[in-house]
């Protein structure tokens, strides 16, 4: 049978292929061989070859231009947050993501803090950190010193190696040396920070430490050993606050006192409890991850800087506060390092990146990261707020129900219809969905 990319499916010839993980070479074929090799040997027929290999010959031409052994392309919902203000500016919030709940949480916590003018956020000018490691040292104190001393010349080395960026504006900014001790005795860590003005620059960070690296062994008579960015950017933070009237955060039989009480006592548990704290950094990350998938951005980097500078202080932490002001508001406030990117890798891997660029308005690498910090601090207030109320799982519920009913074969408007009724019988059943549904249709 023909796919939507032409290939023949291996399975639907009635050929298969014995099941191995051993596929040697597999990478040089070309993307369809490729297709109908994987296809025969993982045993999947023609519409599960379409389904892998993700509709449309461009998103498909794009991965196998961007990874090895691409196959296809993944796709996941996505959703436009509303509601957001962020420094006086309306934004509209592309949001990739597959769990239920986020976007609507976006929205929603946004409409709290609109009365009291949004969020307000700032962004760090977009330095990057490179490390160079330096080990097998006779004197590391001294091998310090002749790195200090060479500063200038080091940084004009480095700025050799991104013209594009200098020319912008961007380059090196400073070098910084430590002495780090590990189980293999005293190293130097040379810390390079780069103005990557509007890229993410994990590229052009890593190409400077590379190239720094045989100046810095000969400086210092050491051995370089890793070259690379760190992604915890300390230098690269984002953040952002807003206020929540308390009147707002009553709901269904419950008072905006006892629930001002409820969220309080939920931010008290994170600041003490590492367990409570990745949880309320999950639902930060929820939104954060979301914007950062739409926009085509690294969303591990960002992952792996969050949560290292969560634990800065050696116990991991909350990324935002809650607390009340003397007018009984609740205020929240979130930080952390967000490198994200406009220009370069980020906008090329995929081609809603730009689009969803557009949609936000956004231009800058720093506004993005302003944007994405209100994100998160509204999604988190979000979550905080339906936890300290009705619990989480009664709006997951209705989102979960929709699936279910489709699931179940519903259409069009019958698919609300058959997720209220779902609710009602409390009910995620596909069997009692089947059933629901035959009874609304009549039959
Ligand atoms: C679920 O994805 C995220 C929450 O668990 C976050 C939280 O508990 O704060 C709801």
């Amino acid at each position: 049978m023909e796919t939507t990319t032409g290939v023949t499916s291996p399975t639907a010839q009635g050929e298969s292929r014995p099941y191995t993980s051993r596929l040697s070479g597999l990478y040089r074929l070309p993307l369809e061989e490729r297709i109908a090799l994987v296809a025969s040997v993982a045993g999947l027929d023609a519409a599960e070859v379409a389904v892998m290999t993700g509709q449309g010959t461009e998103a498909l031409e794009r991965a196998n231009a961007s990874i090895e052994n691409a196959l296809g392309v993944v796709r996941l919902p996505l959703g436009i947050g509303t509601n957001l203000i962020v420094n006086g500016r309306d934004v509209l919030v592309p949001m990739a993501i597959e769990e239920p709940s986020v976007v609507a949480g976006l929205s929603n916590g946004a409409l709290l803090v609109r009365e009291t003018g949004g969020v307000q956020a700032s962004a760090d000018a977009s330095e990057m950190i490179g490390q160079i490691q330096i080990y097998d040292l006779d004197d590391p104190v001294a091998a310090r010193a002749r790195l200090v001393e060479h500063r200038d010349a080091l940084l004009a080395l480095a700025n050799g190696t991104m013209p594009g960026m200098v020319s912008r504006g961007g380059g090196a900014r400073d070098l910084q040396v430590r002495l780090i001790e590990t189980a293999m005795g005293t190293m130097l860590v040379t810390h390079l920070t780069v103005d990557v003005c509007d890229a993410m620059g994990a590229n052009v960070v890593n190409s400077a430490t590379e190239a720094l690296a045989p100046e810095c062994e000969r400086l210092t008579g050491g051995h370089a050993g890793l070259r690379v960015l760190s992604n915890l950017a300390t230098r690269r933070l984002a953040r952002a606050t807003c206020r929540v009237p308390a009147a707002r955060l009553a709901s269904d039989g419950l008072e905006a006192e006892q629930a001002a009480r409820a969220f309080l006592a939920a931010q008290a548990l994170a600041d003490a409890d590492p367990y409570r704290a990745a949880t309320h950094n999950k639902g930060i990350m929820n939104g954060i991850d979301a914007v950062a998938l739409a926009t085509g951005n690294d969303w591990r980097a960002i992952e792996a800087g969050a949560h290292a500078w969560a634990a800065r202080s050696g116990a991991y932490q909350p990324l935002s506060t809650w607390v009340r002001d003397p007018d009984g508001d609740l205020v929240g406030n979130i930080a952390l390092p967000l490198a994200v990117g406009t220009q370069g890798g980020a906008v090329r891997a995929h081609a809603g990146a730009p689009v969803a660029l557009k949609i936000m308005r956004v231009r800058h690498a720093r506004e993005l990261a302003e944007i994405m910090a209100a994100v998160g601090l509204v999604q988190n207030l979000a979550a905080l707020r339906a936890l300290a109320t009705e619990g989480i799982q009664r709006g997951h519920m209705r989102l979960h129900a929709r699936q279910v009913a489709l699931a179940a074969g519903a259409d069009g408007p019958e698919v609300y219809d058959l997720a209220e009724r779902l609710v009602t019988w409390g009910t995620m059943s596909l069997s009692r969905a089947q059933a629901l549904l035959k009874e609304l249709r009549g039959e």
